[in-house]
């Protein structure tokens, strides 16, 4: 009893102590240079698309992989498809939802995630949101026919509020979605659970300094629902978007700046190592993140935890990887350990890359009032009230956004 008391003690202070230590004061955010999207390896200025999609955007991508994000080791896995349940009658005979399940494998192995569908009834081609979500595929809704994802622990409709499935449909997109515990069980001590054994990683001691870890595995998940979904008749297979919260926020600029199927990126409070500028000491830092969750970034890049300044990039690269395609950053006033001015400012940086397509960008852009949309060219963001979430007010943004930019 004595031990356990000591214990929440312990965990009390040390919580209390870490979010003391958050800097929340513009005034103490310190000097920074952040390395220029523009300038190559070999010091050449890059003035046009051809040179950033041939030499720098590569450079960049490399830098990304092997410092920050991680790889997964190239072996050949499979993916089966089954489809398990499937009705036209869905959500008031609204809509269409499939329910899939993944089996992929490799050299005996085999690891399985389930993957939720709604599409509008009668579209014929759908432009789809493909998002992982945290807490299993019945938390986020209330259809008793949705399987409850195999490693959540949560109640049916326990996060509806941050699907907007009815708003989605009604919009006429389709909406996929996916537990990301499938992919990498997001706790310590449980590589077992996810795909990485069908990767040969089964234990700690597999990872190799450049090795992929969670981020990874879970922007891995969204290409491979992409593979399935681009198959299906009535998907739009222009209009796909990948679109994710927080650590999923994180994870849908990864997925994004991969695969180039996306053709448009939603980054929904993804804050430190997502979109959010690293160089910027506000709320959550590197040393901070990579103490925190050590599962979630390939092992170099803990080497730069005290010395941020030396990392060869910064998160607006990230963002740059993107262009030309439509990118969103959205943020919410309360969640400054997200750090929504360094998201903004990262937004805006990364428009030096979206000018070399001509596209207007958010050079002259203020940082807005909360509620406010700041749209460029390609380029979106807003600041809602509130904390750290995802809402309607977020989703109708994505939507109105999409309509504009996708068509
Ligand atoms: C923590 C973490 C963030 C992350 C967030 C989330 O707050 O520090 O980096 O974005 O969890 O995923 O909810």
């Amino acid at each position: 009893m004595k031990k356990i008391c000591i214990l929440i003690l312990w965990c009390l202070i040390s919580g209390i102590t870490h979010a003391q230590r958050a800097n929340y004061d513009e005034a103490k955010v310190g000097q920074y240079t952040l390395p220029d999207a523009l300038l190559t390896h070999d010091g050449n200025k890059v003035d046009n698309r051809k040179m950033w999609e041939k030499v720098r955007r590569p450079e960049i991508m490399k830098l990304l992989a092997d410092v920050e994000y991680g790889t997964l080791p190239d072996v050949p896995v499979k993916t089966a498809w089954k489809v398990l349940e499937e009705s036209d009658d869905a959500m008031g005979g609204k809509a269409v939802r499939r329910q899939v399940q993944f089996t992929f494998s490799n050299n005996g192995v085999n690891r399985t995630m389930l993957l939720l569908v709604y599409m509008p009834k009668g579209k014929k081609k759908c432009p789809v949101f493909v998002s992982p979500n945290f807490h299993g595929n019945q938390s986020t809704t209330e259809d008793l026919t949705v399987i409850k994802s195999q490693y959540s622990k949560y109640e049916r409709g326990e996060q509806k509020s941050r699907w907007a499935y009815e708003k989605i449909l009604n919009a006429g997109y389709a909406v996929a979605t996916f537990h990301y515990f499938d992919l990498f069980y997001d706790e310590e001590k449980h590589i077992q659970e996810g795909i990485m054994p069908v990767f040969g990683i089964n234990t700690d001691a597999d990872f190799k300094p450049h090795t992929g870890k969670s981020i990874s595995a879970w922007a891995w998940g969204c290409s491979r629902v992409l593979d399935y979904l681009l198959t299906l008749k009535n998907i739009d297979k222009k209009r796909c978007i990948v679109m994710g919260h927080s650590r999923l926020g994180k994870t849908a600029l990864w997925a994004g700046a991969q695969d180039k199927r996306f053709a448009m990126v939603v980054s929904n409070n993804s804050g430190c190592c997502g979109a959010a500028l690293s160089r910027r000491n506000f709320g959550e830092t590197v040393p901070a993140i990579t103490k925190n969750f050590p599962r979630w970034f390939c092992n170099t890049y803990f080497t730069y935890a005290n010395r941020v300044n030396e990392l060869p990039f910064d998160q607006h690269e990230l963002l740059a990887m993107i262009a030309p395609r439509p990118l969103y950053v959205a943020s919410a006033e309360e969640d400054r350990w997200a750090d929504p001015r360094g998201e903004f400012l990262s937004l805006k940086e990364a428009g030096k890359v979206y000018a070399l397509y001509g596209l207007e960008t958010f050079a002259d852009a203020q940082f807005p009032a909360v509620g406010e949309y700041v749209w460029h060219g390609n380029m979106g963001y807003h600041m809602r009230s509130g904390k750290h979430d995802v809402t309607d007010f977020d989703w109708e943004a994505y939507i109105r956004f999409a309509n504009q930019k996708l068509y």
